[in-house]
């Protein structure tokens, strides 16, 4: 799904725009998702196991772009994307169509500033607009921002799987399931 474009005022002044990721971005998808992966533990992959080449990537934002039950949210800083969040269906079947997916990362020097809360806000409307009933979503459970950042937006917690992450050192961390119902 395209979303329409929107600029967004952060808490220190400047100036971002949030808008749907397009093909010609490609590059500046890849930059971003090795960003952020570095930046912090809290997402799935380490750096190297980003591996999408810049054809796949301009095939996944096509396929987006294209899709009746996805979206992403994209923050860009001039051409630069510095944020994204993503909403997709979580599977097709019948039973479970009604159930929404939500992934959010910003780059650091664009956290704590409100954007976050803004994209939780757009994406819950986008959800509901493509008619979905709920949103869900994990969360590392020494991720507070994250989860302080979700439950502002309405979400709740439902579970907790222990030891659902291993770093590289060893540390094991649970994960934190939340929901919020549209
Ligand atoms: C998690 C994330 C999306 C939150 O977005 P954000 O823009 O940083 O959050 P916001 O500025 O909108 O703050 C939301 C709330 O979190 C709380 N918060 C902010 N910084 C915090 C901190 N360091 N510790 C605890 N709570 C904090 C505040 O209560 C704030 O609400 P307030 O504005 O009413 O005070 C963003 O920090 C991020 O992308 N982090 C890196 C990647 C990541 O962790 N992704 C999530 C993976 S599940």
């Amino acid at each position: 799904m395209k979303i329409a474009e929107e600029q967004f005022t952060l808490q220190d002044g400047r100036t971002v725009t949030i808008r749907s990721a397009e093909e010609r971005d490609a590059e500046a998808m890849l930059a971003y998702v090795r960003k952020t992966s570095e930046e912090t533990h809290y997402l799935i992959r380490y750096p190297e196991e980003i591996s999408f080449t810049l054809e796949q990537e301009h095939q996944i934002i096509g396929d987006i772009l294209r899709s009746e039950d996805s979206a992403w949210l994209t923050v860009f800083d001039g051409d630069r994307a510095v944020g994204n969040c993503s909403i997709s269906r979580c599977s097709g079947q019948l039973k479970v169509r009604h159930r929404c997916n939500l992934a959010i990362a910003l780059e650091q020097a664009y956290c704590g500033l409100g954007l976050g809360t803004k994209l939780l806000s757009k994406a819950r409307d986008t959800a509901k607009e493509l008619g979905f009933e709920q949103l869900e979503l994990g969360v590392y459970a020494d991720n507070e921002r994250a989860i302080a950042a979700y439950k502002k937006a309405g979400f709740r917690e439902y579970g907790r799987l222990p030891r659902a992450f291993r770093l590289k050192d060893g540390t094991y961390i649970d994960e934190i399931n939340m929901v919020l119902f549209l």
